[in-house]
């Protein structure tokens, strides 16, 4: 496997054993490279009360955010019990509001580091995106 998709992979299973899932039990890591090369991370951080649910993305979106970076050059999901993750439609808009369409996305399953990972596109995974020029124009 290239380095780019493997390092950001084992980011993101690093992350995902850290995820608060006791409700769904189905623990989500996510790794951000940011613009600059810097590995951002995130886990879903479940909730009592059920809807206060954060995913991972959306978690990594806010330490990258925090940290000063705001664009995405590659984006890697990992779940604990499923072969891929694809990102919610939720995610897909919010890193969309930070990456183009070209941006990579590689879903791949936990201890899979010699297996290929499943590559995407943030594009093919958000056609005819909602953004900021929409608001613009
Ligand atoms: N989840 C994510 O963290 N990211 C996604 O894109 C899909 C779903 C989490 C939310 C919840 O904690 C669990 O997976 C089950 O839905």
């Amino acid at each position: 496997m290239p380095a780019d998709p493997q390092e950001l992979l084992a980011a993101a299973e690093g992350v995902m054993r850290r995820a608060h899932a006791p409700y769904s039990n189905f623990k989500v890591g996510a790794a951000l490279r940011g613009a600059d090369g810097t590995i951002y991370l995130g886990a879903n951080v479940e909730n009592a009360s059920y809807s206060q649910t954060q995913c991972a993305e959306a978690s990594a979106i806010g330490a990258m955010i925090a940290a000063g970076e705001t664009r995405i050059s590659a984006v890697a999901i990992v779940a604990e019990r499923v072969e891929r993750c694809p990102p919610c439609g939720g995610c897909r808009q919010r890193l969309s509001e930070f990456a183009d369409p070209a941006t990579p996305v590689y879903l791949g399953r936990a201890g899979g580091s010699e297996s290929e990972p499943f590559t995407t596109t943030l594009g093919e995974l958000l056609p005819l995106t909602f953004g900021s020029e929409e608001l613009n124009a």
